[in-house]
């Protein structure tokens, strides 16, 4: 399809669906595209519908992800300062720490569950850490993220599904308002209260976009990060040459992990809709019609990587969209990278070829997300 049809039509998605890199960047750094996504349609602005889950959905539509400057750059700029790669550096002692714990833990049973005894469990203690969340509600957040990645997935086909998924996400925002009333009376130095102090002093945010950017950072901050480190090893255990040339030579992991990264995206897709009608690639595409971006078909365009099928972990000049493009590139890439090249470090420290087993693994069925819902090992 890259090389025949890159800009199609899907009937089933009902969406353009790009493909091609310089394609999908092309789109991402157009202003003529908006991010408002589909859930801000005449389907879910029917009076129906608004009457049952209007505030989850007026929540979901705050989100910085599905905004367009001005009101992007607003809420980004709030909490950017928490991301950049000098603030999350000094988070590096306290996630080996995590990551050691972990291991401690599960490495004596002889077998692992790779997603839930690992990779979950560290990307959500340490988003939940900064934000101020106690760990004793992950499992709780684990869930409801997962079930607004489902949202946010795309498929509305079923209604009682996306019913269901709303009143999850519902949940999820409403659980943030006891820790924004407990930050108001005893002051924490965390995320959270950065973020309510800019409510309630100069009303830099609402408190539809203060609960649905928990949310997000939440649940965008844990679930691809723990697929990263489950497709990652599973990229290796499939290619043992490349688990010994990584485990030999430590100075290779962040190339490693850009390339895990690249190689087996965890978000395969993301979404756009142009506000005026407009060409890509020579298709002509209605304002208003869904476009969706293929980051991990682009990220295997030979046009962009030489021989793109090939695990590649000093594949230098890697310029992958697995964190997206543009104004909303990812905000947590350096937290991401650096979670994941501190499990992966670690790992291969202890985890000895041949003897390791890829015993068996599954991934969840989905359009935005290429993730696995296990993956054991012996
Ligand atoms: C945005 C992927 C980890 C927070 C994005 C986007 C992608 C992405 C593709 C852009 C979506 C678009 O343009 O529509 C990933 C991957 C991760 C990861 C693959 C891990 C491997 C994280 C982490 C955080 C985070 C750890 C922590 C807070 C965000 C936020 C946005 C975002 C807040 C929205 C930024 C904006 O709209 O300006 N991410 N992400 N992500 N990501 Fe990540």
């Amino acid at each position: 399809l890259r090389e025949h049809d890159p800009v199609y039509w899907d009937q089933r998605f009902q969406s353009w669906v790009v493909t091609r890199h310089a394609d999908v960047i092309a789109v991402l750094r157009d202003p003529r595209f908006t991010a408002k996504r589909a859930f801000q349609d005449a389907f879910w602005e029917s009076e129906d519908f608004l009457a049952a889950f209007g505030q989850p959905v007026r929540v979901l539509n705050r989100q910085m992800l599905f905004l367009d400057h001005p009101d992007h750059t607003r809420l980004r700029s709030l909490v950017s300062g928490a991301f950049t790669p000098r603030v999350v550096e000094n988070m590096r002692a306290s996630i080996q720490h995590e990551v050691d714990t972990l291991l401690d833990d599960i490495m004596p049973k002889g077998g692992m569950e790779v997603i839930a005894d690992l990779a979950y469990p560290l990307a959500s203690t340490v988003i939940a850490t900064l934000l101020g969340i106690p760990p004793e509600d992950h499992a709780k957040f684990v869930k409801w993220s997962d079930d607004y990645g489902a949202l946010i997935d795309g498929n509305k086909s079923q209604i009682e599904h996306v019913i269901c998924l709303l009143q999850s996400f519902s949940e999820f925002t409403n659980y943030f308002r006891k820790f924004v009333d407990q930050h108001k009376s005893d002051p924490q130095d965390d995320l959270m209260q950065a973020m309510i102090n800019a409510e309630e002093q100069g009303g830099r945010l609402n408190e539809d976009e203060l609960l649905g950017n928990f949310a997000l950072l939440i649940a965008a901050g844990h679930i691809t990060t723990a697929h990263l480190i489950g497709n990652g090893l599973l990229a290796l255990l499939q290619n043992p040459e490349q688990f010994y040339q990584l485990k030999q030579n430590s100075d290779l992991i962040s190339s490693a992990v850009m390339e895990f990264l690249r190689y087996d995206s965890p978000t395969q897709s993301t979404e756009r809709i142009p506000i005026v009608d407009l060409e890509i690639a020579g298709k002509h595409i209605k304002k208003g019609q869904s476009v969706l971006l293929g980051l991990g078909a682009a990220n295997h365009d030979p046009a962009q990587f030489p021989d793109p099928d090939h695990l590649d972990l000093s594949r230098t000049d890697n310029r992958h969209v697995a964190f997206g493009y543009g104004a909303h590139f990812c905000l947590g890439s350096p937290l991401a990278r650096l979670e994941a090249e501190l499990a992966f470090n670690t790992l291969l420290q202890r985890l000895i070829q041949p003897h390791i087993q890829l015993e068996k693994y599954e991934y969840t069925p989905s359009i935005a997300f290429h993730n696995l819902k296990y993956l054991h090992i012996t």
